[in-house]
């Protein structure tokens, strides 16, 4: 089973940006263990990073061919972006979102996830362990 997990914008500076909320494994190293992980779990897991709203809408109309299922971090998208919750909405394959931090505990426009709403589940606050969970759900979901 192929799955892709999709990482949003400013996840490329994992490791110098803001390390006290994000943690210091580079982005690198996050989908090492993911890689390690999804192979664990039995699943053929693809890593990309996109920095803008539309190469991640582009991103998952391709998933919707050649994928299972998705993980997504859409970063600070997830906030506001009804154009990539859309997206996922239309693909038609299960989506886990994931966040490093715990969004619920901070700035107020961050506790709105509007993309959560066209997902099957959401991990949130357990960095990057996070997506290993996704997976774990994800693959449960796409036997
Ligand atoms: C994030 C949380 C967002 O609010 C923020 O804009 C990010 C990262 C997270 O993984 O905790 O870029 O999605």
């Amino acid at each position: 089973m192929r799955v892709l997990v999709l990482h949003g914008p400013n996840l490329n500076l994992l490791g110098e940006r803001d390390p006290e909320i994000y943690g210091t494994q580079t982005l690198a190293e996050v989908d090492e263990t993911i890689g390690a992980a999804a192979k664990e779990i039995g699943l053929d897991v693809r890593c990309e990073q996109y920095n803008s709203e539309g190469a991640i809408i582009d991103a998952l109309h391709a998933a919707r061919k050649s994928f299972a299922g998705v993980v997504i971090n859409p970063g600070a998208y997830a906030h506001y972006s009804h154009a990539i919750a859309d997206a996922i909405a239309a693909i038609g394959i299960p989506v886990v979102e994931v966040h490093l931090s715990n969004i619920a505990a901070r700035e107020p426009f961050r506790r709105t996830s509007v993309t959560a709403t066209a997902c099957r589940g959401v991990v949130s606050g357990l960095g990057a362990v996070g997506y290993v969970l996704a997976l774990r759900a994800l693959g449960e979901m796409i036997v």
